[in-house]
């Protein structure tokens, strides 16, 4: 639906065009009708207001044309940019006039077909997805020239529609259907493999089934889970543009976290600093969540016996107004830089077979985000491999 929505703007701009590719035909032909019917000093007059009059036009349609959002860049038979827009200039930088396209998209399938509506003067619509440095997909509508942006017939317009968000969310719906059917189906396929043998082969065998029957629920207990995070994920995707209005307590918040970690806890070195009352306008409930998931991680991902540090403080500007941070940092494995950006991303493990030994699925620091964002939070994390984590949590007061 939006692709299609997409596609009609993008020909609406292209009607624009071509309107004005029309007019400067028109406008061509009308002076050579004025050079056949007028007398010469007429003619000259004429053709002195025709130009005046095209190039008022040229300028307005410039004008709107680099209003728009799409990319416009017009090349001639040598494929060197003869025009382009402002969001054109935006993207690709000024300095482009005169430049081989080929120096900005480095891609043989446009080329060719630029070479096609040289030739053929027709128009052509193509899909061009680039990979590197970031991935962007354009939707290209490329016709043959004359505009009254370029005044040559053996010109070709560019017309990029930039649909890189819609296709990006596109794949990662795909993808998040096909990691939950994946996660979903691994317990599944071993719940119903040791159903079969115990009430198989092995009906009587009362050792096999004192054995597969605790591993089979702990496949179902991690089965409930997933269905709870992924429940609460989107309970919370519906209500991120509600902010949370309730007078809470960080103080008590995380020494109620601090309780449902104790028996964990109890194995590592673990501090609470927090002494004083810090209140900030948020959801009980929730902010609970968020810091049992970071307190999860931290037991999860550290050896036994290590540092973990609770703290809070006041804030350095990170949020609207006043503010205050929350730090909980850990003396664990750690996570590499290049990871970083990435741990918020649904299902998303640095060592998958390491997460789901403990437990993982990769959901926990996406809850985190999506609930920090819907109390217009900020989320820091740093993080060394080998020496630990520290996340920040950064909230308006109260
Ligand atoms: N404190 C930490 N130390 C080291 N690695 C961490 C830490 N926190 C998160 N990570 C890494 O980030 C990944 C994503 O974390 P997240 O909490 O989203 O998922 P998870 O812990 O694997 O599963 P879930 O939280 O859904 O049970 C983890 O798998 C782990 O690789
Ligand atoms: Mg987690």
């Amino acid at each position: 639906m939006e692709l299609l929505f997409y596609s009609l703007a993008g020909l609406i701009v292209i009607v624009v065009i071509a309107v004005s590719r029309k007019s400067i035909v028109a406008g061509m032909e009308a002076r050579s009708d004025i050079n056949r019917e007028n007398k010469p000093g007429d003619t000259e007059e004429g053709i002195e207001d025709i130009t005046k009059e095209n190039i008022e036009k040229t300028n307005e349609q410039v004008k709107i044309i680099n209003q728009i959002d799409d990319l416009i860049l017009i090349v001639d038979k040598f494929k060197n940019i003869k025009f382009f827009n402002n969001s054109a200039k935006k993207k690709f930088g000024e300095n482009n006039l005169n430049k081989h396209v080929a120096t900005l998209l480095r891609v043989p399938d446009l080329l060719q077909n630029i070479d096609l509506v040289l030739l053929k003067k027709e128009t052509i619509t193509m899909d061009l997805e680039l990979s590197s440095p970031l991935f962007q997909f354009f939707k290209v509508h490329l016709f043959s020239g004359p505009t009254s942006f370029v005044d040559d017939p053996d010109s070709v317009i560019l017309f990029l529609k930039d649909l890189t968000d819609i296709i990006k969310a596109q794949r990662f719906k795909s993808d998040f259907v096909a990691n939950v059917s994946h996660e979903l189906k691994t317990p599944l396929v071993s719940i119903k493999g040791f159903l079969e043998t115990i009430s198989g082969h092995a009906k009587d065998d009362l050792e096999a089934q004192k054995k597969f029957i605790p591993i089979m629920l702990e496949q179902a207990d991690r089965m409930e889970s997933l269905i709870k995070d992924l429940l609460s994920l989107s309970r919370i995707e519906l209500q991120e543009h509600l902010q949370p209005q309730d007078k809470v307590n960080l103080k008590e918040i995380l020494s109620n976290v601090e309780d449902i970690h104790q028996k964990n806890l109890k194995s590592f070195e673990f501090k609470n600093n927090i002494k004083d009352d810090f209140f900030i306008k948020g959801d009980y409930e929730k902010l609970i969540e968020v810091f049992s998931n970071i307190i999860d991680n931290s037991i999860k991902y550290s050896e036994k016996n290590k540092k973990i540090e609770i703290n809070c403080g006041q804030g350095n500007g990170k949020v609207i107004g006043d503010s205050y941070i929350v730090s909980i940092k850990d003396n664990g494995i750690g996570i590499p830089t290049e990871q970083l950006p990435r741990i918020t991303e649904r299902f998303f493990r640095v060592d998958a077979a390491k997460s789901k030994k403990v437990g993982g699925t990769g959901l926990g620091m996406a809850i985190v985000k999506h609930i920090v964002n819907q109390h217009r939070g900020e989320l820091e994390i740093k993080s060394e491999p080998q020496n630990g984590t520290e996340i920040k949590v950064h909230f308006s007061k109260f």
